[in-house]
């Protein structure tokens, strides 16, 4: 059976599954997202979650949103990751692609991604740029909104 690119609509033990194994890839230290955050993923309507199947295994996903700004109607891909066995084959660009399409059906008139530098990131940068993607000169601000790690912005 081929690969194929699927929108997930509900949230089957067997997507569970394949997060589980798929998100540690991309960043090892960051918890498994719980059920509700799963659940409030899925039905966010400017959310889309993607999944690759190669059969009926889950090789890879990615997570599409399009919202709304005065300037821009932007498609943000997050969260691209294929499982280390099914890499180099065309699947990352499979699910990048179909993220693009995500965006355009939805009306999106660009759309961005952030990805860190190094070399854990070479082969992400190299299958973005083949895509069309460029690389901004521009900074990622990022302020916590958790209370408990949240500081008051002066220094103590
Ligand atoms: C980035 C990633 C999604 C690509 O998935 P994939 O299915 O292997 O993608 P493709 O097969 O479509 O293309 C991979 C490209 O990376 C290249 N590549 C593989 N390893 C590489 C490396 N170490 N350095 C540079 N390029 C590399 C391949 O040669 C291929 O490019 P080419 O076809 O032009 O030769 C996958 O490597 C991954 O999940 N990495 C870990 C998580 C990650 O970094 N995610 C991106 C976060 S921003």
């Amino acid at each position: 059976m081929p690969m194929r690119i699927e929108a997930v609509t509900k949230l089957t033990p067997a997507v569970h599954e394949a997060l589980g194994r798929l998100l540690p890839q991309l960043n090892a230290n960051l918890p498994m997202p719980d059920l509700d955050r799963l659940n409030r993923l899925l039905n966010d309507p400017d959310v889309v979650l993607l999944i690759a199947r190669d059969g009926e295994r889950i090789v890879g996903t990615t997570t599409v949103i399009v919202y709304t700004t005065p300037y821009w109607i932007k498609a943000r891909l997050d969260e691209v990751v294929v499982d280390e066995s099914a890499r180099g084959r065309g699947v990352g660009e499979a699910l990048v692609k179909a993220a693009l399409d995500v965006g355009r059906e939805r009306g999106a008139q660009v759309a961005e991604l952030q990805s860190g530098r190094g070399p854990a990131r070479a082969a992400a940068h190299k299958l973005y740029e083949r895509i069309g993607f460029k690389i901004r000169d521009t900074d990622v601000f990022r302020i916590s909104l958790s209370p408990s790690e949240r500081g008051s912005g002066r220094r103590a």
